[in-house]
């Protein structure tokens, strides 16, 4: 088709305010967002992350308490991180029957019925030295750590997990997942793959707060390089073969290609994680006033949803959602 040329044709007809909210093209609502909740066992009941002001570390009631909250301001769902007591050379505290997560998850079902409950799956919070699987001869051995992967979604799902969302950008993780959690009777657990996840200097705020920097190398031996996309759209269709529900692109803001490049390509329910590092950005830029932050967060999770993400985890989830309440649309 051919557009009509000025001035038949004025593009700024359409921008009558009158007119703005029935032409676009993008919503940004609550129920599109997941907020991400970091867990920890003992000490105070909530304990704000310092790069990340307005982030906390919450015990398990705080977290169940903050989940119906979130449920309440119509946030799609909650993703589950756990800061364990103690941290071993296998992570054992990952699979832990009354592990942090574990504990968390009981509790959140307790307090709300209709919110969607994810869990991370990794290896980090929970491992000494701070990689995302087990070492073997100063190296993360994908296979073993499979098994850990499964034993860890395995007992999610048993304390009570809807979804379980595999992290550690191990090769097969998904498969196995999966093919665990059919076998103990959880085929109605899901997947939501960490499919596209790079190593990223975004990560930084999120190590602070579960005290997860790996304590000798980097994970680069793992997560994917940020030059490459078409690596990136392998990494999505071997999740979807393994049998990802959800295909997950990491960071957000960095991966704005990508998101639309997965969403064309597989027409697969596609999220886009808004990392730490993002959301600190924007709180220090607005902190000093360089930035407006409303009008930041919503223009930049808008991009992340034209660009083709169904759902966005941000640590916005709530902010957001009590702005849009207060403003009713964008
Ligand atoms: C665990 C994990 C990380 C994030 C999500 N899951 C950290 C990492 O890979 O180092 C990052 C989340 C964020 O920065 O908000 N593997
Ligand atoms: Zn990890």
């Amino acid at each position: 088709m051919r557009p009509p040329s000025f001035p038949s044709y004025r593009a700024r007809r359409l921008r009558n305010p009158l007119l703005r909210d029935l032409i676009a093209e993008t919503s940004l609502e609550p129920g599109k967002l997941i907020a991400p909740l970091f867990v920890t066992l003992g000490g105070r009941k909530k304990l704000e992350v310092p790069s990340m002001p307005g982030v906390f570390r919450l015990s398990v009631e705080e977290a169940a308490a903050e989940a119906k909250l979130l449920a309440k301001l119509g946030v799609g769902g909650v993703l589950l991180f756990g800061i364990p007591p103690r941290k071993d050379l296998t992570g054992s505290g990952a699979f832990a029957g009354n592990g942090v997560v574990q504990q968390a998850l009981k509790a959140v079902k307790r307090s709300v019925k209709d919110l969607l409950v994810m869990t991370d799956v990794c290896l980090c919070e929970y491992t000494a030295h701070g990689h995302c699987g087990i070492v073997t001869n100063g190296d993360v051995d994908n296979d073993a750590t499979l098994e850990v992967l499964a034993r860890t979604a395995l007992s999610h799902a048993r304390a009570g997990a809807d979804f379980v969302a595999p992290s550690a950008m191990m090769d097969g993780q998904v498969g196995l997942i999966r093919a665990a959690l059919d076998r103990e009777g959880f085929s109605s657990v899901g997947i939501m793959g960490y499919s596209a996840k790079y190593a990223s200097a975004l990560y930084g705020p999120f190590r602070e707060a579960v005290e997860s920097a790996p304590k000798f190398g980097d994970r680069r031996g793992y997560q994917m390089d940020p030059r490459n996309a078409e690596e990136a759209l392998r990494e999505v269709a071997l999740d979807i073969q393994e049998g990802a529900d959800i295909v997950m692109v990491k960071p957000a803001i960095s991966s704005l290609d990508l998101i639309r490049a997965v969403k064309r390509r597989f027409h697969w329910p596609t999220a886009a994680f808004s990392v730490s590092g993002e959301y600190a950005l924007i709180k220090a830029a607005a902190a000093r006033g360089w930035v407006e932050e409303k009008r930041l967060v919503l223009e930049l999770l808008t991009s992340i949803r034209r660009a083709g993400a169904d759902l966005i985890i941000t640590y916005y989830a709530k902010q957001l959602a009590q702005w849009l309440r207060k403003r009713g649309g964008s």
